[in-house]
């Protein structure tokens, strides 16, 4: 399988937060935004394997900033690293000021994908080359994210995190 670029798993969407997506004082819910991450990042996992993909875990969410009713948010995806059957999809969310348009980071994801037949196993992907400097560091840290995410999930032993206890030692 050839190896493919960030820019080719690169999904944007852009909608607007409705009264029924927001809580009692106006800003938008956080399953709200979790479901249009999700939904980003499934295409962008698609876009890198070409195959059915699901949702293996949610690696992290930083809610830094409210999203008031009204607000055009923009999710934009990008598989950040692969491992075999794994993606890590990385999404910056943007909302965009209504005068001037300028786009400020409301928050951030990292969710985790396995590509898989139409029998639900796990099935390779191609390996994915970092670019910039700030896909380079996405990609190296994705392998400790990885490694953290199976040591929750009890399918790896803490004494075979090797780049956690780098990171820790
Ligand atoms: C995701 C799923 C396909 C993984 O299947 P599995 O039998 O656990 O397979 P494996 O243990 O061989 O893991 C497959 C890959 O997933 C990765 N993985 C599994 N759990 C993970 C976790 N919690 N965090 C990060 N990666 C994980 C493994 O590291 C492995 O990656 P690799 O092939 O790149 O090395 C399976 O757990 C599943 O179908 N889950 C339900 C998914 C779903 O319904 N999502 C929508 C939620 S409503």
């Amino acid at each position: 399988m050839e190896p493919k670029t960030s820019k080719e798993s690169r999904t944007v969407i852009t909608d607007l937060v409705l009264p029924s997506e927001t809580n009692p004082i106006g800003n938008m819910f956080g399953g709200e935004l979790l479901a249009r991450m999700d939904r980003a990042a499934s295409i962008a996992a698609r876009r890198h394997s070409r195959r059915i993909v699901m949702t293996a875990a949610v690696n992290h969410v930083a809610f830094n900033k409210m999203i008031p009713l009204g607000s055009v948010v923009t999710v934009e995806a990008h598989v950040s690293r692969a491992f075999n059957s794994s993606m890590e999809v990385f999404m910056d969310v943007w909302i965009e000021d209504r005068e001037s348009g300028r786009r400020s980071k409301a928050n951030e994801g990292i969710y985790t994908f396995v590509a898989v037949d139409e029998m639900g196993n796990p099935v390779p992907v191609p390996q994915l080359i970092p670019e910039t400097e700030l896909e380079k560091e996405r990609y190296a840290a994705a392998l400790r994210r990885r490694q953290l995410s199976l040591v929750l999930a009890g399918k790896l032993k803490p004494k075979e995190a090797t780049e956690l206890k780098a990171l820790f030692s």
